[in-house]
């Protein structure tokens, strides 16, 4: 135990990095991690102390600011599709409800959009609307290169707004390719091969940081985080920035973290704001101005199969995902 705490030491300060030597990284074969793993793994006392530097050491202003970190605020080329990914591997925290709406607020404002369920739930795909024993061909197919993969994208039934369904097939896709070559590229070699050109693909994740996840954190420029406002919401957190920057570092240079997107917030109580000033204090230039109230219509929309836009237009739901979507167009103008 001690050789071990001394090697993580020595590791962490001779790399002045320890986030190459947390854990297996997925691909990374640099020698020195290699070295560090041939002394037998590390403890989980070490891990979590790992995880804690990480975490302090990436916390915001470190992550647009110092060295190695500064890479997540690369400009986007500008006139060329921007693919996001809305992760988190918490479950429930409004990741299908962000995705559906902010793709149909972007659609709205003439940006050609895609919108790929990778969630083998399939909730974007009923949200909009869809019946999964009716889908022709799915995200599925696209990871499995099958020949109907073409079939794949459908028309939302709205202007400018694609869909790329899923249902339960989907969760095969993580055992199947498990021996396949580049299987955490899947996702973004069927994107690349796209006859039909989008402004904006959005990718709604399943609430884990399995296969699927990767798939979309290999295909995509950037993350957005839709964070619950309640006690647990930071949990997990930290979690998820490493496996961020795990991708960043082995797999996906350009990716990058968009923001943090405030959810189910609920301002009659001090527990919601107290949440939102903590993610404020340490996370003041990835957090979105707009927060997303609680609110009834926003969860009676999808058994409509209605975005709120369109379910309720004039309802707080609706009037904070358009500002949304506006915040999140004007945070890419800026940083192209
Ligand atoms: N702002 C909100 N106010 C009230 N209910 C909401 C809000 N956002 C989402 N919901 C509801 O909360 C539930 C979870 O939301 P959603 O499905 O978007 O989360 P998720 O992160 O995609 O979940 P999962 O991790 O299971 O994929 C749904 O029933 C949804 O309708
Ligand atoms: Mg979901």
């Amino acid at each position: 135990m001690l050789t071990q705490l001394g090697l993580l030491l020595f590791f962490i300060l001779s790399c002045g990095d320890p986030c190459h030597y947390s854990t297996p990284p997925c691909s990374l074969t640099d020698s020195s991690f290699q070295l560090f793993w041939q002394n037998g793994p590390p403890s989980v006392a070490c891990f979590a102390r790992i995880a804690e530097i990480l975490y302090n050491r990436c916390s915001d202003d470190n992550l647009i600011e110092s060295g190695r970190c500064k890479q997540v605020e690369e400009p986007l080329e500008s006139g060329r599709v921007r693919i996001i990914a809305i992760a988190n591997q918490k479950g429930g925290v409004g990741k299908t409800t962000t995705a559906v709406n902010l793709a149909g607020h972007l659609a709205q404002r003439g940006q050609r959009v895609l919108l790929v369920d990778a969630d083998p739930q399939g909730n974007a795909t009923t949200s909009l609307g869809f019946a999964k024993r009716e889908l022709s061909a799915t995200t599925y197919d696209l990871l499995m290169q099958h020949p109907e993969a073409k079939q794949a994208i459908i028309s939302s039934g709205r202007d400018h707004f694609d869909l790329v369904p899923a249902d339960e097939d989907l969760a095969g896709a993580a055992v199947e390719l498990v021996a396949a070559e580049r299987r955490e590229r899947r996702l973004q070699q069927a994107l690349a091969s796209l006859d039909t050109h989008y402004d904006h693909v959005l990718i709604d994740c399943p609430p884990s940081l399995g296969l699927l996840t990767l798939n979309a954190l290999c295909a995509a420029d950037s993350v957005l985080i839709p964070l619950q406002c309640e006690y647990l919401a930071l949990e997990g957190l930290a979690q998820l920035k490493l496996t961020i920057d795990r991708v960043r570092e082995g797999l996906n240079p350009r990716l990058r973290i968009l923001g943090v997107l405030m959810t189910m917030y609920d301002g009659r109580t001090n527990l919601a704001q107290q949440v939102v000033n903590e993610v404020q204090r340490h996370f003041p230039r990835l957090i979105f101005r707009t927060l997303i109230p609680r609110s009834v219509r926003l969860s009676e929309a999808p058994s409509h199969g209605k975005l709120i836009a369109e379910y309720d237009p004039q309802s707080r739901g609706a009037i904070s995902y358009a500002a949304f979507a506006e915040e999140v167009l004007q945070r890419e103008e800026r940083s192209s």
